[in-house]
């Protein structure tokens, strides 16, 4: 059974969406949503940047939070769709409302907004600097943006029958804040017989031709030890409530994170990362990112299954190490 319908083109020129008991709407600048006993507004660059981020990444691990009050949290298989769930105020006033629904359902939803709703010209994966802007009324689309595949190697990248590296003449152009990014790759001499064993490219080069900000992509999967890189600049559009621990090495440039209870959104730390920081994010947490400048970050994903449960009966503690 599906939980969604797509209603009629409002004045605007945008289709309306139901999910379940959530309604959406957009207008020239704000996302409007509306549940029984509450609605809420968000500006729709912030809006479609979130949407974006939580239909690539099927909800991703754990909670996407649009904004303070809006947002999804993944159980693998069913999503919670919720206003108010982890606000203080909201809650001290049992103003929260959730919903648990289908995953696919709320995913392709979700997809046919955010196709609906992203006019000519913006891309919700680009910096702001990079890309034109989402408001006004409906004017063309950007299919291709929204629909580029994520890089999601099997073992890693550019090996023989895994997804292809995309450096040099097939890839994207070096991005104009990496221009200094040496791009010469390493010499590979495997033994005879072991040509698809042995592999090596250089992953600076790699990512400085990423034409996607805040978008982690699979560049290597040891069983359920995943290298995730991604090339950050401006912000993290959503407020990422993690459900097991992650840990960042900041490869270049500047991150600055916001880190707050998971649960409330209290703050709880500000960690500022220079190149060669380490740090491990707790689960328990949820975080947002600020990058100045076009950097580069490693996220490392433990994506064993059994690892929410695990923290939520308190069976492993949310920090992975005391100091
Ligand atoms: C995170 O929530 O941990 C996260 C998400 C996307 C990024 C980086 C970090 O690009
Ligand atoms: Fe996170």
């Amino acid at each position: 059974m599906s939980d969604a319908k797509a209603d009629g083109a409002n004045d605007y020129g945008y289709r309306r969406f139901t999910l379940s008991k959530f309604n959406f709407e957009r207008d020239e600048y704000f996302a409007h949503i509306t549940w029984p006993g509450g609605s809420h507004t968000i500006s729709v660059d912030r809006f479609l940047r979130a949407l974006m981020r939580d239909v690539a990444w099927n909800f991703f691990y754990g909670t996407v939070n649009f904004d303070e009050v809006f947002g999804t949290t993944n159980h693998y298989g069913t999503v919670d769709v919720f206003g108010g769930l982890y606000n203080a105020g909201y809650r001290a006033r049992n103003k929260q409302f959730v919903e648990t629904l289908n995953g696919d359902s709320v995913r392709s939803t979700f997809a046919a907004m955010l196709e609906d709703w992203t006019n000519e010209g913006f891309d919700p994966f680009a910096a702001p600097e990079e890309t034109g802007t989402p408001f006004g009324a409906k004017h063309g689309s950007n299919l291709a943006a929204l629909r580029r595949n994520r890089v999601v190697a099997q073992r890693m990248v550019g090996l023989k029958g895994d997804t292809p590296l995309r450096s040099d003449a097939n890839g994207n152009p070096v991005n104009r804040q990496f221009s200094d990014v040496d791009q010469s790759e390493p010499e590979v001499h495997a033994e005879p017989g072991f040509e698809n064993e042995v592999h090596a490219f250089n992953f600076f080069a790699y990512l400085s031709r990423s034409d996607v900000t805040w978008n982690p992509s699979i560049t290597s999967a040891v069983k359920n030890s995943l290298l995730c890189p991604t090339t950050e600049e401006y912000m993290l559009p959503i407020i990422h409530g993690n459900d097991r621990v992650e840990w960042f090495v900041q490869l270049s440039d500047e991150i600055h994170w916001d880190v707050q209870d998971r649960e409330t959104g209290a703050p709880r730390a500000r960690v500022v990362m220079k190149p060669g920081d380490v740090a491990a994010m707790p689960a328990n947490i949820r975080h947002q990112g600020y990058s100045p400048r076009r950097s580069m970050l490693l996220v490392w994903e433990h994506n064993d299954s059994s690892l929410p449960e695990l923290y939520a009966n308190k069976k492993l503690k949310p920090n992975p190490v005391d100091f």
